[in-house]
């Protein structure tokens, strides 16, 4: 027989309490009724990759040197979205453990849902493109393509280094840090997803950048709704690590929003360059990518409204000289310190 731990109820009418922080709220509190409002659209705006117009797709109609520069596309977004499930299923474990209030712990849960199905759409589309379904071990048939495979790699390899630093990070802040760094993300992913849609010839691939950017403008919502309610009561010692996200985020983002700011994406020196020449080639397939000063345009209105959110609560901005905006300077950033996502 198992040994069995020691046993109370003949001695006490009521157990003890349960110690805390634990993943176990046995309560369905609502006090956020913005949450509520977003829950039900997330349940109203569900969507199925599968279900989108894939008959309407023939990639070969396109050129191999045109469908390897856009699935690189798809697979930088992958690098964002494809870690994007396990970082908010690890917010989502978080929002239990220190019993948030039920619309909060299902608007976790739809965000979750929500990022799995943009990985599902990254995976469909590249395989679609490569007729392979993966990225790093794909043979390429042009060039360009060669180049590319290379680029993946180093994007993978640069992606993977932020994982431990998040699991780190997740039990040490409150949810009041951990969102800012969402917002971060979100805003940058509302934008990005918006100007595709906007631009792209692809009916399979329109309908998904509308449907991905209607529900990072949801997360965006919930980030915002939690930030309205805990901010106005946030230590002074949380304000000066949000300033540090933000430039944190600033540059990990940077990479799928603008370009990898070298000094922090350890990148080969013909990274760009390569990236560029398939941007235009897909460009000129119809696959609307931002040029240059359109993106930088786009992240820098990002920035201005994150730094609109922030400074109605009084928190430092950092300065992002990159993008012309002045303000705290941060230094010394490094991937382990990085929590935002896509
Ligand atoms: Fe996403
Ligand atoms: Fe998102």
């Amino acid at each position: 027989m198992s040994h069995t731990p020691d046993r109370i109820a003949h001695r006490m009418d009521y157990p003890p309490a349960t110690e805390q922080p634990n993943v176990y709220p046995l309560s369905w509190n609502a006090r956020t009724a913005k949450m509520e409002e977003i829950w039900d659209a997330s349940q109203r705006d569900y969507w199925d990759p599968k279900k989108l117009p894939w008959d309407s797709f023939d990639p070969s109609r396109y050129s191999w040197e045109e469908r390897e520069s856009i699935a690189y596309w798809w697979t930088l977004l992958s690098v964002f979205d494809a870690s994007a499930p396990p970082v908010f299923a690890e917010a989502l474990i978080k929002t239990y453990e220190v019993h948030e209030e039920d619309p909060v712990r299902r608007c976790f849960f739809s965000v979750t849902r929500d990022e799995q199905n943009h990985e599902q759409m990254c995976g469909l589309a590249i395989t679609r493109l490569l007729e392979h379904p993966d990225p790093l071990t794909y043979e390429p048939k042009t060039g360009l393509g060669r180049k590319l495979k290379r680029n993946a790699a180093w994007l993978y390899y640069n992606g993977g280094r932020y994982w431990t630093g998040y699991k780190k990070a997740v039990p040490k802040y409150s949810l009041a840090v951990l969102f800012s760094s969402f917002l971060m993300g979100e805003i940058a992913a509302a934008t990005i997803f918006h100007q595709m849609a906007a631009g792209c010839t692809e009916p399979v691939f329109r309908e998904a950048f509308r449907n991905i950017g209607r529900d990072e403008g949801r997360h965006m919502a919930i980030c915002m709704a939690l930030m309205e309610r805990d901010y106005p009561t946030l230590p002074p010692a949380d304000q000066a690590v949000i300033t540090k996200q933000v430039r944190a985020g600033y540059l990990f983002l940077s990479a799928v929003l603008f370009e990898p700011p070298v000094e922090f994406w350890d990148l080969p020196e013909d990274f760009i360059a390569v990236q560029r020449e398939s941007e235009a080639v897909a460009r000129k397939a119809g696959f609307h990518i931002p040029a240059y000063e359109a993106k930088l345009e786009n992240w820098r209105n990002a920035m201005l409204n994150l730094k609109g959110v922030l400074d109605r609560y009084g928190i430092p901005f950092p300065a992002i000289p990159e993008v012309g905006i002045t303000g705290q300077e941060i230094r010394d950033i490094d991937m382990e310190d990085i929590i935002p996502v896509f």
